[in-house]
């Protein structure tokens, strides 16, 4: 009896590929993320995680052969009909503000780094808006985000879940990967805690729009 017992995943990860296994195991019933328009080098499908059938990226230095992502905006796939998709990931840049350093690293050229945190959130207010319509009743996406300190602390995670809801997703649940290893200057004074750790949000499509209480309000 106990020998048949399927072993229960927990909500914390140390591994990209077992948390994204877990949720496609429990929501997905097993079958692949079927669309993924922010595919950078498709980083999550390796060790058994699936490619989706489809897989874009806004910039075109990524996209070129067979096996690349084609171009294209998420914020609007317009040839696919609505309610086409069962499933569908999302994973959008997630630093903001240019300014200093930042500057060396990373470019607003690449689609990596938006200039302020308006644009943060006009982009995935309208990725998520997309995914709803894409997505058909009762259809699962997974947001991939993390909260962000620059000179303030952002709780990206807890705006995501206030724009998804006010759509019409369901917030089903989330998964937290660790990653205990990130890169950091211990030269610098500590001003807040080191965020070692990202947010997978499964949210369903549903119907209804909730309030903030989680309590269907239309
Ligand atoms: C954090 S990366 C995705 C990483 C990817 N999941 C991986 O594991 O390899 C974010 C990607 O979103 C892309 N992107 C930004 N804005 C976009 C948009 N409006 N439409 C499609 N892709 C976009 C960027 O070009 C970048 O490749």
């Amino acid at each position: 009896m106990i020998e048949n017992m399927k072993k229960h995943y927990k909500s914390v990860f140390e591994n990209e590929q077992e948390l994204l296994r877990a949720l496609i195991d429990i929501y997905l019933s097993g079958k692949k993320i079927q669309l993924d328009p922010m595919y950078f080098k498709g980083n999550f499908y390796k060790d058994g995680i699936e490619k989706p059938d489809y897989c874009y990226d806004i910039q075109t230095s990524l996209c070129g052969d067979m096996n690349s992502p084609k171009v294209a905006d998420a914020r609007n796939l317009e040839w696919f009909n609505d309610e086409k998709f069962n499933s569908i990931i999302l994973d959008p840049p997630f630093l903001f503000g240019i300014h200093g350093k930042t500057k060396d690293y990373y470019s607003s050229q690449t689609h990596t780094i938006f200039n302020n945190f308006a644009e943060l959130e006009e982009l995935y207010r309208d990725i998520l808006k997309e995914a709803y319509r894409l997505l058909r009743k009762s259809g699962v996406l997974i947001f991939k985000c993390q909260d962000y300190t620059d000179s303030k602390t952002t709780m990206t995670h807890t705006l995501v879940y206030n724009w998804a809801t006010e759509l019409g997703f369901y917030a089903k649940d989330i998964a937290i990967l660790l990653r205990p290893n990130k890169i950091y200057n211990p030269n610098t004074v500590q001003r807040h805690l080191r965020k070692i750790h990202t947010y997978f949000w499964v949210f369903v499509k549903s119907r209804r729009k909730y309030d903030r209480k989680h309590e269907a309000i239309a």
